[in-house]
């Protein structure tokens, strides 16, 4: 089938790829603003065998799928290898990236440049929602381990597995 009919049917994917060790707010604004543009998003969490995190990538699975349990279009995958092969798997078309400022900017260029080289999918930036354009899970681990309060950063399931991460040493 062709013409507007055919291209109406078609369901609209999206993925939100990225470490998510642990997911913060600030990622859960772009998957959540995702999740109104798109009809299914992917979270997908990549797998570093040569980077050990805070949490499991499993643990980090059962936190996304924990705070995005409102979002009936979202689900979460782990994934190694080349973000564009999951992509291809399952047709997925386009990328969904946060800019938090223009010093993500370069790296989130070159990234988009080489996807999109590699095999046609498209990334879509979104502006990072400015209360969160200084927050990482790098920064977020910091000052948690510092005994600094992070509850307004992280969803309330996350900062009680951070804690009780960070008490066991
Ligand atoms: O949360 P992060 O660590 O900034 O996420 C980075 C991520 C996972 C989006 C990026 O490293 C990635 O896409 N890795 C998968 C491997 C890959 O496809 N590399 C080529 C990128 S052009």
């Amino acid at each position: 089938m062709t013409g507007p009919e055919s291209e109406g049917s078609q369901v609209r994917r999206a993925v939100c790829p990225g470490s998510f060790d642990p997911i913060t707010n600030g990622h859960l604004d772009i998957i959540a603003r995702a999740s109104r543009l798109y009809d299914e998003v992917y979270v997908a969490v990549m797998i570093n065998k040569s980077k050990k995190g805070l949490f499991e990538v499993e643990e980090r699975i059962e936190l996304i799928r924990e705070v995005t349990a409102d979002y009936a279009n979202v689900r979460v995958e782990a994934f190694h290898g080349l973000l564009v092969d999951f992509c291809k798997q399952r047709d997925i078309p386009a990328i969904v990236k946060g800019l938090r400022a223009v010093s993500d900017f370069d790296y989130e260029l070159q990234m988009a440049q080489m996807n999109i080289g590699l095999t046609g999918v498209e990334t879509l930036f979104v502006p990072t929602n400015p209360t969160y354009s200084f927050l990482s899970s790098s920064l977020v681990k910091e000052v948690a381990a510092w005994g600094g309060d992070v509850s307004h950063l992280v969803p309330p399931a996350v900062l009680e597995a951070l804690n009780g991460r960070l008490r066991q040493g």
